[in-house]
C-alpha cells in the first residue's frame, strides 16, 4: 500500500545478556531495599505521592553520583541512550547527552504511577531490576490524543503503531527509553511482589 509513516514516535528497548543483568540486578535490588530502609524523607514524600509505594525521586535522585552500582548503570545507559539519540537523528549541536537524575520506585501490589511527563528532560527511561510475573508494565499515550475530536476509535486488535496506547511488559534485565515529552504511566501492578526499577533523566548539555 502506497502508505508514509511520519511523525514516528521512537521507543528504544534493550535487554541486558542475563548475566551481565544478573549481576547488577542482585547489586541494585539490595541497594534499593536498603535505601528504602535508610530514606525516611523519601518514605514521608512517597505515604503522599506514591500511595502504598516507595520512590526516592523526591529525596535522593542522584543515586549515579553516590553508589558505584549506579553510576555501573550509568555507563551502561550512556552508550544505548547515544544510539537512541542517533536513531532520532538529534542534532545535539556539539553538546552531549547527559544523566542529570536517576532514582529507584519501588512498587507492591495495588501501586500505580499515574500519567506523567518528565520537563526539563531531552531522554528518559526505566532500567528494570526485579519484576515479578505479571507485573505492571509501561503504558504509552499518544501525544496526538488530544487533538482527535472526531475521530473514530481503533479497532481493539489495531497494530501496535496505530494504537492510542500502548503497554510495553516491565522485564527484568530490559531498560526502556523516550523523548522525554512523552506521556507515560504504570498501571495499577496486579501482581504480588515488589516491582523494582530504576528511572532515570537524560539533557543535552
Ligand atoms: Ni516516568
Amino acid at each position: 500500500m502506497p502508505l508514509r509513516s511520519l511523525f514516528a514516535t521512537q521507543i528504544y528497548t534493550a535487554r541486558l545478556g542475563p548475566a551481565r543483568a544478573a549481576a547488577l540486578n542482585g547489586q541494585l535490588q539490595r541497594e534499593s531495599l536498603q535505601l528504602r530502609r535508610d530514606d525516611r524523607a523519601g518514605r514521608a514524600w512517597s505515604r503522599h505521592n506514591y500511595p502504598g509505594g516507595y520512590t526516592s525521586y523526591n529525596s535522593l535522585c542522584q543515586l549515579q553520583r553516590i553508589s558505584p552500582s549506579f553510576a555501573r548503570l550509568e555507563r551502561v545507559l550512556d552508550r544505548h541512550v547515544t544510539r537512541f539519540a542517533r536513531a532520532l537523528e538529534l542534532d545535539l549541536r556539539g553538546r552531549k547527552l547527559a544523566m542529570t537524575d536517576c532514582w529507584v520506585n519501588i512498587m507492591q501490589r495495588q501501586v500505580v504511577h499515574g500519567l506523567h511527563l518528565h520537563p526539563l528532560a531531552t531522554i528518559s527511561g526505566t532500567y528494570y531490576v526485579r519484576t515479578p510475573p505479571g507485573c505492571a508494565g509501561l503504558k504509552f499515550e499518544d501525544p496526538r490524543l488530544e487533538r482527535y475530536m472526531a475521530a473514530p476509535p481503533r479497532k481493539a486488535r489495531a497494530r501496535m503503531p496505530n494504537r492510542a496506547w500502548v503497554t510495553l511488559p516491565a522485564i527484568a534485565g530490559q531498560l526502556v527509553l523516550f523523548e522525554s515529552w512523552l506521556r507515560h504511566e504504570v498501571p495499577l501492578n496486579p501482581a504480588p511482589g515488589e516491582r523494582v526499577s530504576v528511572s532515570f533523566n537524560y539533557s543535552w548539555f
